[in-house]
């Protein structure tokens, strides 16, 4: 388990209230932040490593716009073999230390031909396909309900505003359901083609955990898709992990202009 009061006393004071995920590729939001504060994961007693190439492993604390926020780079997938427990353990030592926002962003593969490589979209609902809950297991109701309530789990407020930002800023942002598999391979066409049926809008390997775990304990969210690629057998073409990073970097300089101006309007 991670010692959060270690963690809060790293923070030497600082009491950013909005955390920020980042996912594969994006580490340009926290090269944007300002009069900062590194905290490498390893210094926090139990808490987890990304071992994911392209996740640094450290969490940035500074000011991005006029706002304080604790950025982190480097986050933890199911696939990599951690327990879900853990997700829940890193969201729960946020909220202790003072987070009420997160911002979650993430690479994802489109399902929908409306959205594509290099749109960025707005999260408005999940399906949990991973078959894993960070939930599972004793709850403690001192840090939320047994049963909760996703019925606004993607905050309609949030996402009222960063759309409203965008349009500010010039971008067009998409919306739609993202599905999270387990990984680590990417999904076969068959795959593809029912979660098409099902609704989904995107795909990937993250993300869901996060949420499921700060719906719990009260925060509020707002989750952000990269679009990467076409998922499996809507385009002629394999997928890999470098053609991830490389679309993700153009994609990033726009996320990384959202951010900065969503979180500068309060
Ligand atoms: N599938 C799953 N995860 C992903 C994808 C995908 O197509 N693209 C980026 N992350």
């Amino acid at each position: 388990m991670i010692n959060q009061s270690q963690f809060k006393s790293l923070l030497a004071g600082r009491t950013p209230k909005t955390a920020i995920i980042l996912g594969s590729g994006l580490n340009k939001v926290a090269e944007a932040i300002t009069d900062e504060l590194i905290i490498k994961y390893k210094k926090i007693e139990g808490f987890p490593q990304s071992t994911v190439e392209g996740h640094l492993s450290q969490m940035v604390i500074g000011k991005l716009g006029n706002r304080e926020v604790l950025c982190m780079q480097g986050r933890f997938h199911l696939y990599e073999g951690y327990e879900p427990y853990v997700i829940a353990d890193m969201i729960r030592a946020l909220r202790f230390v003072g987070i009420e926002e997160l911002i979650i962003t993430n690479a994802a593969g489109s399902l929908n031909t409306q959205i594509v490589p290099g749109d960025i979209m707005v999260i408005k609902d999940h399906i949990n396909f991973s078959a894993r809950n960070p939930l599972s297991g004793p709850n403690v109701d001192a840090i939320g309900p047994r049963f909760v309530d996703m019925s606004n789990a993607y905050d309609r407020d949030l996402r009222a505003k960063i759309h409203k930002t965008a349009s500010k800023i010039g971008l067009t942002l998409k919306e739609g359901v993202y599905i999270m598999v387990l990984g680590p391979n990417f999904e076969t066409a068959a795959e593809i083609k029912a979660f098409r049926i099902w609704g989904a809008d995107a795909v990937g390997m993250s993300t869901v955990p996060e949420i499921l775990s700060a719906v719990h304990c009260g925060m509020k969210v707002v989750a952000l898709s990269i679009i990467t690629n076409f998922g499996t057998g809507i385009v002629d073409k394999p997928l890999s992990h470098e053609e991830t990073l490389s679309v993700s970097a153009i994609a990033a300089e726009n996320l990384t202009r959202l951010i900065k101006a969503y979180v500068a309007e309060d």
